[in-house]
């Protein structure tokens, strides 16, 4: 990566945590010991949840979590076109048939008002995606759940801190996978996070994320441990490293702060591009929420804008500016087309959206003069007026850097 491009996110590691780092490695213990107990403890505390399991990612965590549903062949579990992979790969490594409802057009996260009518006598759950760190309308869908005996495991990886009604995501309702994946709100370079209420699936989980072993690894290794397991089940290689604990540890300690930089950055964003036509811009519900804002992803209207939405990516990247692409539609990836037969066309405002939308640079370390840089750069890509006065972005109040 050259010198000066401006990423499109970045995390933000401070000396306490390269310390903690360095005291992990020095201490002989850096595979799942104390350090990710103290995590999962400080994890559940946040969240106010009474099981948090930390594993190496949240794709591993979105996995274990569907494999307590037990789904049998045919099962069918209804989620979003509009995600990461993850999301359906999971599903089908867990044995169900992802069954895709097409998105909101303002919030792009799944369209309450069409989950059910994708109901049949199969379908065991849904996985809603918090996309964007917007919470969906979690009393709808656990409304749709309860009335037809669902499971709901939130997709909540770009939602770390989002609140809906006040209540922290991963507080209440069924099963909550997060991801630390260093462009994530917070990060452990790899890692995932699995909250419940349900102590067999908690139990579940901590069995499957360690090869099926019924009792946590790292008591093998200590003076109160025993050498002795046994296996209940063919589980997985996915607990999270005390190195990764060592990380997040620090990182949970600024989440807040993270959250309420990026929403000043959005807010400047809004701000700045009010009005434009060559933007459609992120729409906010009526309900209560706390906007985690993982992502600033506005769409591009290509008409206004004179230039498609790669076009516009290409040619800030020549200005040395990362964007990112969250994401293509996933029911028109080739495996998703040939195995489950879906085709363009089926699933028209995920469509519409994957081909305009654009993630911008945003990220807790990000300067009031990188963000002016970005909306000055897009105005000249755009070939929009600023303002009147010269090139000011007077209009836009800078953000206090002592957030962090
Ligand atoms: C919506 C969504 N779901 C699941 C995942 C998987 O998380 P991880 O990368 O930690 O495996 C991601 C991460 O990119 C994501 O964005």
């Amino acid at each position: 990566m050259s010198e000066n491009f401006l990423p499109f996110a970045k995390p933000a590691i401070d000396q306490a945590t390269i310390d903690e780092v360095v005291a992990c490695l020095q201490s002989g213990w850096i595979t799942t010991g104390p350090r990710t107990q103290q995590f999962e403890q400080e994890l559940a505390t946040y969240l106010n949840s009474p099981h948090a399991l930390c594993l190496n990612s949240g794709t591993a965590g979105l996995h274990v979590a569907l494999l307590c549903l037990n789904l049998q062949p045919g099962d069918e579990v209804i989620t979003t076109p509009f995600t990461f992979v993850a999301t359906l790969n999971t599903i089908v490594h867990a044995g169900g048939k992802p069954v895709l409802v097409d998105i909101d057009p303002y919030t792009y996260n799944i369209d309450v008002n069409q989950i059910e009518n994708a109901i049949t006598s199969r379908t065991r759950a849904i996985v809603p995606v918090h996309f964007t760190g917007l919470p969906v309308d979690c009393d709808a869908i656990y409304a749709i759940a309860n009335k037809h005996q669902l499971t709901v495991v939130e997709d909540c990886a770009h939602a770390i801190g989002a609140q809906y009604k006040r209540k922290t995501l991963g507080s209440f309702g069924h099963l909550q996978v997060f991801s630390f994946h260093p462009n994530k709100n917070m990060t452990t370079g790899e890692g995932g996070l699995v909250t419940c209420r349900n102590s067999e699936w908690a139990e579940r989980i901590s069995c499957l994320r360690f090869h099926g072993i019924s009792k946590p690894a790292f008591d093998r290794f200590t003076k109160k441990g025993n050498q002795h397991y046994e296996v209940i089940a063919p589980g997985f290689k996915y607990n999270m490293m005390d190195l990764q604990a060592a990380i997040g540890l620090h990182q949970l300690k600024s989440l807040d702060n993270f959250i309420i930089k990026r929403t000043a950055l959005a807010q400047r964003y809004l701000k700045a591009f009010a009005n434009w036509p060559q933007w459609e811009l992120p729409q906010i519900p009526q309900y209560e929420h706390r906007h985690a804002w993982h992502l600033f992803a506005p769409l591009i209207n290509p008409e206004k804008a004179g230039m498609d939405r790669d076009t516009f990516m290409q040619r800030m990247k020549e200005e040395n500016i990362g964007t990112g692409l969250h994401y293509a539609a996933i029911h028109l990836h080739p495996y998703y087309k040939n195995t489950f037969g879906f085709k363009a066309g089926d699933f028209p405002r995920t469509e519409d959206v994957a081909n305009r939308i654009v993630s911008l640079p945003l990220f807790p370390t990000m300067t009031n003069e990188e963000q002016n840089h970005v909306i000055r750069t897009i105005a000249k890509i755009f070939n929009h007026p600023l303002s009147t006065e010269s090139n000011s972005l007077d209009f836009l109040s800078p953000i206090n850097q002592e957030i962090l």
